[in-house]
């Protein structure tokens, strides 16, 4: 999934480093809390690595995602998934809301909207008679695979006029195959702020959203399929009614979270990503961090997902900096 923020092209750096500081030995033994988790990617290249992996998320998607790519670690029947892709659509709230049969948005094919509803009412209806492990991982194929046929240039803060090449194609539930594993894994649906008052290891990897965007909105409609709730949608891109609003993304509230988070944390090793063109400045971030320990930052050149499109003036900005900030706390 393209998303905001992502690691993946990241990742081999963020890997190699946390491992050449941590030690392979050490990591084997080691609980790893990916606590701003969005698509699980980070906590997905650990998760064979390390002791446990628990992740995080406030969107209930993202829930959705980490709760099957790290939470599932056993093999699942796939029955279900092939059943679901033999269903006719059926119009219901998506179709309704953010197709044009019902209204003017166009997110989605209308075929396609009928599809997401038609599958979306079958895992509610498949819910009461599957594991609570098939039932996120019925849901996280459904995002996957709604996500390919969205018409949206990237994020669903807008939708496109005409439905593009990859929209026009018919919905295909496909599996989301998750890593199997021997160990067990946590997934939490929550505030950091909150969750790491009870949550304690040893690594801590804090990856917060860098700027004002909230994903809230840029990922409502992915909230939408998950909850799959009846509310009135908002404005020209029926956003949900009182979506939240991270303290990460408000240039005012989020060095004093950052610092009460770190403060908070019962990890000896906390690494946090973050950009040169985050709201927090690159100093006020080291001033918090070394009041706590070890201090060290490690950084890499990356091209970072725009949701536009380049073009010849943003260009440039394209490219950006980097950071791995590293703290070893002390006890
Ligand atoms: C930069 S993204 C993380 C990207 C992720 N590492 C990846 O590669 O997919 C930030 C994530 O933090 C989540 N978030 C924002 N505020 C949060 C909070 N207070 N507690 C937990 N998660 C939060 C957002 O929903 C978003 O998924």
């Amino acid at each position: 999934m393209n998303y905001i923020g992502s690691k993946y092209k990241l990742l081999p750096f963020i890997r190699e480093t946390i491992i050449q500081i941590v030690g392979k030995e050490n990591l084997t033994q080691s609980i790893f809390y990916d606590a701003f988790a969005g698509t699980g990617i980070v906590g997905r290249a650990f998760k064979s690595k390390v002791k446990k992996v628990i992740a995080s998320d406030t969107e209930f998607y993202a829930y959705v995602l980490n709760r099957n790519y790290i939470q599932n670690h056993q093999p699942l029947p796939l029955e279900h998934l092939y059943y679901l892709n033999t269903l006719q659509g059926k119009e219901g709230f998506i179709t309704q809301n953010y197709t044009l049969q019902g209204s003017s948005r166009n997110y989605f094919s209308i075929a396609n909207g009928k599809k997401i509803d038609a599958i979306r009412t079958e895992i509610e209806n498949l819910k009461s008679k599957i594991s609570e492990d098939e039932y996120y991982f019925l849901l996280c194929s459904l995002l996957e695979s709604a996500d390919k046929v969205a018409n949206t240039a990237s994020v669903y803060g807008a939708y496109l006029k005409h439905l593009k090449k990859t929209a026009q194609k018919p919905l295909q539930i496909e599996p989301a195959n998750f890593e199997i594993n021997d160990h067990e894994h946590e997934v939490y649906h929550g505030e950091v702020e909150t969750l790491i008052h009870q949550i304690s290891g040893d690594i801590l990897y804090l990856d917060p959203p860098y700027n004002t965007r909230q994903y809230g909105s840029n990922y409502h409609l992915l909230n939408t399929i998950a909850c799959y709730d009846i509310f009135e949608p908002q404005g020209k891109t029926g956003l949900r009614p009182n979506y939240y609003r991270s303290a990460f993304c408000s240039k005012e509230q989020a060095p004093a979270m950052l610092e009460k988070i770190i403060a908070q944390a019962q990890f000896r090793y906390i690494f946090l990503s973050y950009n040169n063109e985050g709201i927090i400045p690159l100093q006020k971030i080291q001033q918090i961090m070394q009041k706590f320990g070890k201090y060290e930052v490690f950084t890499q050149s990356y091209t970072r997902f725009m949701a536009d499109k380049p073009t010849e003036r943003n260009f440039k900005a394209k490219a950006t900096l980097e950071y791995l900030h590293f703290l070893e706390k002390q006890a």
